[in-house]
């Protein structure tokens, strides 16, 4: 079979890092971390050199004003939350190859050096612009830091930036009778110089650069150069807070979270990369590599404007795809941590395998905008009926099958293998071209095939039958191209079925096939689920119970 490799370069595949000031809910794998993992999951296993890279982004107003509403530092919330948001994704099988974090050292000099080259390319001037300051706790206020009547609508006690109301943004100067969030008292508007990167510079090259070289999701570009042609004006990339990584030249400020958390998958691949020996700079200085960034769709513009805009400026490397996905909702409606409308990765590890919401996602997530949502009851469905239903099912049976008949001489149909070889060849072309709910299809085809042979054959009238053996025979090599394809998606699960019957996992998809069609291979793969003592289904339904359980997480009995 023709390879389809793309590329022979070391991959850095990143996934968008998780504000470290609350814990996931089951959203935020549907956009990110989860299309992430399946995608670098089949890299690795099918000899690529890709390395997964994360880690909590820990910086930022929000966290600041958590930290005071709770009368803790930011350093206790962050530190809380790393490892909570560390857990949840280990648990439910999204592995990184690592998960750091913006607070450490590294990154700190990190920042400052970009920033410092940034600079000595021309692109920094400090400017006077107004804060506002709050005389009694001696502290200025980001737009986190002041609450007001929104300007809009007039709904009282709205953040300084944004309303939750009626959803406007606006500037914090437009705030009807700004209060200071720590003492409740007005603010006094003061002077301050600022530091501005040159983004307006980049407008010309960025336009080039989304036209021509980046690889983007399709309907991305369009938006963003519909910002480009609104024009882009200078960023100001300074706040007056003491929570972030400090700007080397302002003895006051720190820098804005967005100008220190994408820097951090620079942090992170030189963490990894100096670990394991290998030269962080050949990937985001010389460019040698292949970059590719997974996000959703609310951080578009900073990850393809700003961000290769201070790429560029500081002359360092370009990401090569930036991959977007769109938000979840559930049951309809948008998450709301303070609406109570919302399940965490973490509530729902407690009642389901967390290969059950993967496999949700995956089945039910394409590579666009569109926003995706999360039912019960569909739940119920995809779960019982297609996992359970075509592809438990079919694996199942297969094992049954050939453990009570005990077949010694191993045949192959050659006319099944040809057609599973050309959906494994789908397959790969899908997943490798981020379509991965389409290759997910793929595997539930193979299954539904093998079913579909089973139900007309029916071999276990007569498991003596040479012509039921082949059948079987056959049909274990489809069992193993099943569990191969489907490793991505439900990990966690398929490890138990790797280890009871020990089949290659690092033999590259395509060459599966012709690897187990071999008289030898085939009949130690028959031995090995003969001597199976019996075979247990891998999955078990979802219950009318466990969907009762969920319910009463969102308050419905
Ligand atoms: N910290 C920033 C990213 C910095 S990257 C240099 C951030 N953090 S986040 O915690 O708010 O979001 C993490 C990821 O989850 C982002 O890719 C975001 O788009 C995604 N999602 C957040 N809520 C989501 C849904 N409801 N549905 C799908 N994805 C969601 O943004
Ligand atoms: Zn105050």
């Amino acid at each position: 079979m023709e390879v389809l490799r793309f590329t022979s370069k070391k991959m850095v595949v990143t996934a968008a890092l998780p504000y470290a000031n609350g814990e996931l809910h089951i959203g935020h794998i549907r956009s990110t971390y989860l299309p992430v993992d399946i995608h670098t999951r089949y890299l690795k296993a099918n000899g690529y050199h890709a390395y997964s890279i994360c880690g909590t982004d820990e910086h930022g107003t929000p966290i600041l004003v958590r930290a005071i509403e709770e009368k803790k530092t930011p350093k206790d919330i962050v530190d809380h939350y790393h490892n909570i948001i560390k857990k949840a994704l280990i648990d439910t099988g999204i592995n990184f190859d690592i998960f750091s974090r913006t607070s450490k050292n590294i990154h700190y000099k990190m920042t400052q050096e970009i920033y410092q080259r940034i600079k000595e390319n021309g692109y920094i001037y400090k400017k006077k612009v107004k804060i506002l300051y709050c005389e009694h706790d001696k502290i200025s206020l980001p737009d986190r830091l002041v609450r007001g009547t929104c300007p809009y609508c007039g709904a009282p006690n709205q953040y300084g930036d944004h309303c939750e109301v009626c959803g406007r943004t606006y500037s914090p100067f437009e705030l009807k009778d700004p209060r200071c969030a720590i003492c409740g008292r007005p603010p006094v508007i003061k002077e301050k110089e600022h530091v501005f990167f040159k983004l307006s510079e980049f407008q010309d090259k960025l336009k080039k650069w989304i036209k021509e070289e980046v690889k983007l999701t399709k309907g991305v570009k369009d938006h963003v150069l519909s910002w480009i042609k609104d024009g882009l004006k200078d960023w100001d990339i300074s706040r007056d807070i003491n929570w972030g990584v400090p700007i080397p030249d302002m003895h006051d400020q720190v820098f804005y979270v967005w100008f220190d958390a994408p820097i951090g998958y620079i942090t992170f691949t030189r963490e990894l990369f100096e670990a394991k020996g290998l030269d962080w700079e050949e990937i985001w200085v010389e460019g040698k590599g292949y970059i590719i960034h997974y996000i959703g769709k609310d951080i578009i513009y900073h990850h393809v404007l700003f961000w290769p805009a201070m790429l560029m400026a500081a002359g360092y490397a370009l990401p090569n795809e930036i991959r977007v996905r769109g938000f979840a909702t559930l049951e309809g409606k948008k998450m709301s941590k303070s609406k109570r409308w919302y399940i965490s990765l973490h509530d729902f590890i407690n009642i389901w395998n967390p290969d059950y919401l993967r496999f949700y996602w995956a089945h039910s997530t394409s590579e666009s905008l569109d926003d995706g949502d999360f039912s019960l009851r569909e739940f119920e469905e995809k779960i019982n009926k297609v996992l359970i239903g075509e592809i438990g099912n079919f694996i199942h049976r297969v094992l049954t099958l050939i453990n009570r008949g005990k077949i010694e001489e191993p045949l192959v149909e050659n006319e099944i293998i040809e057609r599973t070889n050309q959906i494994i060849r789908e397959y790969i072309q899908n997943i490798e071209n981020n379509q991965l709910d389409k290759a997910l299809k793929n595997v539930i085809d193979t299954a539904g095939y093998g079913n579909k042979l089973l139900s007309e054959k029916e071999p276990w009238k007569n498991l003596n039958d040479e012509s039921n053996r082949k059948l079987l025979s056959t049909l274990a090599v489809l069992l193993i191209t099943v569990s191969r394809m489907l490793e991505p998606y439900t990990p966690l699960t398929l490890t138990q079925l790797r280890d009871n019957l020990k089949y290659d996992s690092n033999i590259a998809i395509q060459n599966i096939i012709e690897k187990y069609a071999k008289k030898e291979e085939l009949s130690n793969l028959l031995k090995r689920i003969t001597s199976l003592k019996k075979p247990k289904p891998l999955f078990k339904k979802v219950t009318p119970e466990e969907i009762k359980k969920a319910m009463k997480l969102l308050g419905k009995e």
